[in-house]
């Protein structure tokens, strides 16, 4: 049974393309994931694929329905929850929940009792009469899964749902949604730019980078493609060394980034002689050599040739001098 299928969505914004002819499809009770840096699209994605956005062209069909000609059959079939928190502050829990419920018009009666059987569900029922400005950011959170579950959707869609939280609770989040969608049998399509987040929730993964699907495949298979081993070596000169590495039939790929250069070889352990010896005779000076398995920050590395973490950093950089212009 398939929940959602997409099929070369795009949507441009004054001619800049955010979402550049994506494709896939979502079997029903998969946790899929949309993993990329920001900007890379996802919000813009699942805000065409919950009718919030039209698309500038391509098609795609949510529990059916197109998302394009039935867009009110698609929001009663799906429930949101945005990267931004749409909680009112001067409610309780309880209240927040009611107001939800009677907007999607669901009787007195079932209401109260949904209410209280998902609140139970986050661990919140006793919270249930406290307002929730008196929340910590991982009680909003769960405030607001709950809240997007009242409605009984098929399908959920998770906007960056542990952005900013700290390890515990984000390891607590990932266990409701977990629950939920065992339970419950949601499907669940969330976007985030967490790797262990990805590797942890998802069946599937699509890897998106600047608008476009550039992997999409369980996570196990998309670190098993890159073949064996990470090798991360801090040399002095990690450009001059990864172009050396580059050249030999051992290395699946080298590339240098954040002073340290990334390696994908098999059997890592028989290479790591040979790699200090070359490194050597260049002149080139190993601070440390480590081994590990690869994570998928390792598979958006092959694939782009750049890390998450840096394109985050450009983000920010950018986003410190618009800050500055701004000021001037
Ligand atoms: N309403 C908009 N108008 C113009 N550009 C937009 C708009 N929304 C998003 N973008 C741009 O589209 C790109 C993708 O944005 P978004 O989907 O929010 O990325 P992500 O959620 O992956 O961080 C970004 O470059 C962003 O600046
Ligand atoms: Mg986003």
């Amino acid at each position: 049974m398939i929940a959602i299928v997409v099929e070369n969505l795009t949507k441009t914004f004054n001619g800049f393309t955010a979402v550049d002819r994506v494709s896939f499809t979502i079997t029903r009770g998969e946790i899929f994931g949309l993993l990329g840096p920001n900007g890379a699209g996802k919000t813009t994605t699942i805000s065409m694929l919950s009718t919030l956005l039209r698309p500038t062209s391509g098609s795609a069909r949510v529990n059916g329905f197109e998302i394009v000609k039935h867009e009110d059959d698609v929001r009663k079939s799906i429930g949101i929850v945005f990267q931004d928190q749409s909680l009112d502050e001067e409610l309780t829990a309880y209240e927040n929940m009611d107001f939800h419920g009677r907007l999607y018009r669901i009787p007195r009666a079932v209401r109260q009792q949904k209410i209280v059987d998902l609140l139970q569900l986050v661990e919140l029922n006793d919270k249930r009469d406290n307002l929730v400005k008196t929340f910590s950011g991982g009680m909003r959170r769960r405030l607001e899964i709950a809240r997007g579950l009242l409605h009984e959707p098929k399908v959920l869609f998770l906007d960056e749902p542990t952005l900013g939280l700290d390890p515990q609770t984000r390891n607590h989040l990932w266990a409701y949604i977990e629950q939920l969608n065992k339970e419950k049998g949601v499907t669940i399509i969330l976007t985030t730019h967490y790797m262990d987040e990805a590797d942890r929730l998802c069946d599937r993964v699509a890897i998106i980078d600047k608008g476009k699907i550039i992997a999409l495949d369980t996570p196990e298979r998309l670190k098993d493609e890159l073949g064996g081993d990470v090798i991360t070596v801090k040399a002095s000169e990690p450009d001059k060394l990864s172009a050396q590495l580059k050249a030999l039939s051992w290395v699946n790929q080298a590339e240098s980034h954040d002073g340290q250069v990334t390696v994908t070889v098999q059997n890592a352990e028989r290479h790591v002689a040979e790699l200090a010896r070359l490194a050597a005779t260049h002149g080139i000076e190993i601070e440390s050599i480590s081994i590990r398995n690869p994570t998928l920050e390792d598979v958006f590395l092959y694939y782009t040739g750049r890390t998450m973490r840096e394109e985050e950093a450009s983000s920010k950089d950018q986003m410190r001098m618009m800050h500055r212009l701004h000021r001037r």
